[in-house]
């Protein structure tokens, strides 16, 4: 059966075609078109992203990429639409529940929400992977959400833990803009961090050893805060050398900030698998597209042979074959989630 998927919740617009097959036990996708336009650019002057921009964006995007799709598949046909419902920002999500509506109406086929989390949890499976063991722990690190799962099937899962306060992704957004890196950070500060020296600066590792699975990195990014305000760039340069003396500086800070956050990342995952005897660890969200997190996680994991699933670069950031898996998911087990957005939606 094919999938149109559509994805709007913050600020990529994303619509896939999928081919999906198999069962919820077994699930089998191919990924035909995986259509998305980032509105980086456009927030990027703010610092982070601005909702009604958004959702003016989405709204103008939308048919751009329907239209694209059409002129690449004049005879398109498909069987279901899904679109996210939540989590993520009510009016950029509206957007692409209101376009899905039209889409059903106009192809006559059915239409269902997909929980953007859970197309973060599954995106593994829209990259050529081995077969899952089960029991498995998935930590998902994105802009809004830090959360670890104990999954005992591909549909049964557990909370172990999530953030207290800032999510991962936006620990590393707000230390970029302490160091005047622009938006979106987490990029930024990996580019940086390669040049510094992870072990420079001692910031704390928040909850590491707190007899749970919870974390916390608004402390995190606090330590970076007063650190920079403590160690101001110039000071003692002479102007010539200061730019090269404050670029050294910097990758210092973002590589021990970087280090200290994947360390509690790493570490809690890695306890959960041996607490729970689990045989495959999942990692998605924004965050994961960090290599020093993939290479990180690949060892320890390698190390006590455990398999390490995560998906391919280009599927680590909000796109809609995610959504596609994860709506194909809903509609195997028949949970149907509200045609309505909501913006605090759990998973
Ligand atoms: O999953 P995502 O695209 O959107 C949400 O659902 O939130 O994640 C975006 C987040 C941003 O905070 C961004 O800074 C972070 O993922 N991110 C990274 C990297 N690439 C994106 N964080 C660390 N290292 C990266 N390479
Ligand atoms: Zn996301």
């Amino acid at each position: 059966m094919k999938i149109i998927a559509i994805e709007t919740s913050c600020d990529e617009t994303g619509i896939a075609l999928l081919e999906v097959s198999g069962t919820a036990r077994a699930p089998r996708v191919r990924v035909i078109e995986n259509l998305v336009t980032t509105q980086i650019p456009i927030h990027r002057p703010f610092g982070g992203v601005v909702p009604n921009l958004a959702k003016r964006e989405h709204l103008k995007n939308l048919p751009i990429l329907f239209g694209r799709l059409l002129k690449k598949h004049p005879q398109l046909k498909f069987n279901l639409i899904t679109v996210t419902v939540g989590p993520g920002l009510e009016p950029a999500l509206w957007t692409g529940i209101t376009f899905a509506q039209s889409l059903a109406k106009e192809y006559g086929v059915p239409l269902i929400g997909a929980n953007h989390l859970e197309g973060h949890l599954y995106s593994f499976l829209l990259s050529k992977q081995k077969t899952v063991s089960f029991p498995a722990i998935a930590l998902i690190v994105s802009g809004g959400h830090t959360i670890l799962l104990k999954l005992d099937s591909f549909t049964k899962w557990k909370r172990l833990g999530e953030t207290r306060d800032d999510a991962a992704g936006e620990a590393f957004d707000k230390v970029a803009r302490l160091l005047d890196l622009p938006y979106p950070g987490g990029p930024e500060i990996e580019r940086l961090a390669r040049a510094g020296n992870p072990h420079a600066i001692a910031f704390p590792r928040p909850m590491l050893h707190d007899k749970n699975y919870d974390f916390s990195f608004s402390g995190l990014k606090t330590s970076v805060l007063y650190y920079v305000r403590d160690h101001p760039f110039s000071k003692n340069k002479t102007a010539a050398s200061v730019a090269s003396a404050t670029r050294a500086a910097k990758a210092d800070i973002a590589a021990s900030f970087q280090e200290a956050a994947l360390d509690v990342l790493v570490q809690k995952t890695i306890r959960a698998v041996r607490e729970f005897g689990a045989r495959s660890v999942m990692l998605s969200g924004g965050v994961a597209a960090n290599k020093a997190l993939r290479v990180r996680l690949a060892r320890e994991t390698k190390k006590i042979g455990c398999a390490f699933l995560v998906p391919n670069f280009k599927y680590n950031l909000d796109n809609g074959a995610m959504i596609g898996v994860a709506g194909y998911m809903s509609y195997l087990r028949k949970k149907r989630y509200k045609i309505e957005a909501r913006g605090d939606m759990e998973i």
